[in-house]
C-alpha cells in the first residue's frame, strides 16, 4: 500500500492572506487597504521562495518529503539517536581531520614534529588534535552502543539482515581507522603500540601474514609504513565508510526503523492471517 505523500513542515507552507489583505498571489485587488507583511512572514516567504527555486529546477521536494519525513514506530525513544549519534562523531573527526592534514606531515623524520607544532604552536591546534584524539574513543563507544541496541530491540531480523551486514563492515573500517590513525602521532607509544597490533594481525591464520605485510609494506616497518597508514587512514577507509553509510541511511530510510520488542501489534490479524 502507498503511503500518502507526507505534508510540508508548518515553516514552509504559506500563510493564508489575513482579513483585509492585498492577496497578490491570487491575482490580487481582494478587501480593504493591505496589511503591511511582518519580518516573519516575510521571512518564511523567502525561505518558501528559495525552496521553490530549488524544486523547480531540481525536482528533489518529492524525493525529500519521502526520505525526511516518515512515521516512525509507537515507543521509538533516546536509544534510537545512537545511529545519529554515530554519524555526528563521524562528521566531527572528518572535520578535525581535515584541519589536522594541513599541518600534519606523513614522512618518517617530520611526522612527530609536525604533530608536536600541531599542539604547541598552532592556533588551536591543541584543541582540534583533542577533539580528534577524544572523537576516535567516542565514536568507538557510540558504534558499539549502537550496534547493542539494533542487537536487542531485534533489529538485525528479516528484512534488515543486509543493513546489519554493512553495520559490521562499518564497525570493522571504523576499528582500522583507529588502528591507522594511533601511528600518526609517530611518538614511541604509538609506534611500539602499532608494531604489537600488526604482529597481531600476522598471526591470524591465512590471511594475517599477508594483512601484516601489506600493511607494514614489507616484513618489516619501514620509511614507507607511515604513508601506507596515513593514505589508508585519509583517503581508502573514510571512502569506504562514506559510501556504506550513505547505503546504510538509505535501506533505514527505505525499511524504516524496528518497533521495540516490548511492543505487540494491537491488532494482531492486520499483520497475518489466522491458520
Ligand atoms: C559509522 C557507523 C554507523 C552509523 C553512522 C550508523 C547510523 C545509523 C542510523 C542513523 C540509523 C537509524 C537510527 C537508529 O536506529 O539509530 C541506523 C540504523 C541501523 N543500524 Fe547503524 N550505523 C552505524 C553502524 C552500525 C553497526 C556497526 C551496526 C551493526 C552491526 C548497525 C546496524 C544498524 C541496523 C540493523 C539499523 C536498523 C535499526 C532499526 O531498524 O531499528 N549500524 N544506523
Amino acid at each position: 500500500m502507498r503511503l500518502p505523500t507526507p505534508p510540508l513542515p508548518k515553516a514552509l507552507r504559506r500563510s493564508p492572506p489575513r482579513p483585509g489583505e492585498n492577496d497578490r498571489r491570487n491575482g490580487g485587488g481582494g478587501g480593504g487597504p493591505a496589511t503591511k507583511p511582518t519580518a516573519k512572514d516575510q521571512a518564511v516567504e523567502g525561505v518558501a521562495g528559495v525552496v521553490g527555486w530549488l524544486d523547480e529546477r531540481t525536482g528533489a521536494s518529492p524525493f525529500l518529503r519521502g526520505f525526511l519525513y516518515r512515521k516512525v514506530p509507537k515507543g521509538t525513544n533516546w536509544f534510537y539517536t545512537l545511529g545519529s549519534a554515530t554519524l555526528f562523531a563521524f562528521l566531527s573527526q572528518a572535520v578535525t581531520g581535515v584541519f589536522l592534514a594541513m599541518y600534519y606531515e606523513p614522512d618518517p623524520t617530520r611526522a612527530y614534529e609536525s604533530a608536536s607544532r600541531i599542539t604547541n604552536e598552532v592556533f588551536l591546534g591543541e584543541f582540534v588534535r583533542g577533539m580528534h584524539r577524544w572523537g576516535s574513543t567516542v565514536m568507538i563507544i557510540l558504534i558499539f552502543l549502537h550496534m547493542g541496541r539494533t542487537f536487542f530491540f531485534g533489529a538485525y531480523k528479516y528484512p534488515r539482515e543486509l543493513n546489519w551486514v554493512i553495520g559490521v563492515v562499518l564497525l570493522v573500517l571504523v576499528l582500522l581507522m583507529g588502528l591507522t590513525g594511533y601511528l600518526l602521532p609517530f611518538d614511541q607509544r604509538s609506534f611500539w603500540a602499532t608494531v604489537v597490533a600488526v604482529n597481531l594481525n600476522a598471526s591470524g591464520p591465512i590471511v594475517g601474514p599477508y594483512l601484516a605485510d601489506f600493511l607494514r609494506v614489507g616484513s618489516e616497518f619501514g620509511p614507507t609504513t607511515i604513508a601506507r597508514f596515513y593514505s589508508l587512514h585519509m583517503l581508502l577507509v573514510p571512502g569506504l565508510i562514506i559510501a556504506l553509510i550513505g547505503a546504510h541511511l538509505y535501506l533505514v530510510a527505505k525499511l524504516g526503523t524496528t518497533a521495540p520488542p516490548w511492543l505487540k501489534a494491537e491488532k494482531k490479524d492486520l499483520l497475518r492471517e489466522e491458520v
